[in-house]
């Protein structure tokens, strides 16, 4: 599924979904709890990311790909990289990212992907043998090719245990299968990567394009992400 706007047309019971953002929302969460935060919150607005405050959470607002205004966090993964944060709880809202994972509620499962955690994210999936739906956020309800390529890379990596049915999911693989070996070139003309660029937060681009920097899988349990390690 390309767009948050298109999620109500799968059926996601019984299913895993596997939220993608990878520009920047779940590649910044997936460094977020790898790097000492306990819990994340994902906040459908600002006000509700503010009020979070009140409650001892951190709080990191972007919109547009910038920091929302005075909020102390935006949504760089950089900024967690030092464990600065280390055991806060953190609660956030982003253009599309938190949007998308609001809008997978109803299924039996709902990750979060990236390429710094994809091999653990692809080991947890063949160790529950269930279907999976990728579901890109997208920028505003629009494809995008970050979101997609990382699809196509997680159904590349899931072949042996997962027959790709959908016919998004066999496409991307084959854009995978053909770009896969540079991200970064490849990426460079995606429109997201080319707004970050005018904000110059560009250097995010390569953490987030980073494969297998982590072990942990990223996992919604009572609409809260928490990092799963041992399965
Ligand atoms: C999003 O959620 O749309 C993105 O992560 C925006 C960004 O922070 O670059």
């Amino acid at each position: 599924c390309f767009s948050p706007e298109l999620i109500h047309l799968y059926d996601l019971r019984g299913k895993i979904v596997v939220v993608v953002d990878i520009f920047r929302a779940t590649s910044t969460m997936v460094a977020a709890l790898a790097n000492g935060i306990t819990e994340i919150k994902t906040c459908a607005d600002l006000d509700e990311c503010r009020t979070m405050a009140s409650q001892g959470y951190l709080i990191a607002g972007e919109r547009n790909g910038i920091k929302a205004e005075g909020f102390q966090l935006g949504n760089s993964p950089l900024a967690y990289l030092t464990g600065e944060y280390e055991g806060n709880q953190l609660a956030m809202t982003t253009t599309n990212g938190t949007l998308a994972i609001s809008k997978s509620s109803g299924a039996d499962e709902i990750l979060i992907g990236a390429f710094p955690n994809l091999q653990a994210t692809v080991s947890y999936i063949q160790s529950r043998k269930k279907d999976v739906l990728i579901h890109c956020a997208g920028w505003k309800g629009k494809f995008n090719l970050e979101d997609s390529l990382y699809a196509g890379a997680l159904v590349k990596a899931l072949e042996t245990s997962h027959e790709a049915e959908d016919d998004g999911a066999i496409a991307m693989k084959s854009l995978y299968e053909k770009e896969g070996h540079d991200l970064k070139g490849f990426l460079s003309q995606a429109s997201h990567a080319k707004r970050l660029q005018n904000h110059n937060i560009d250097s995010d681009i390569d953490f987030c394009i980073t494969l297998d920097l982590f072990t942990l899988v990223g996992k919604v349990e009572n609409e809260t992400l928490i990092a799963v390690e041992n399965w």
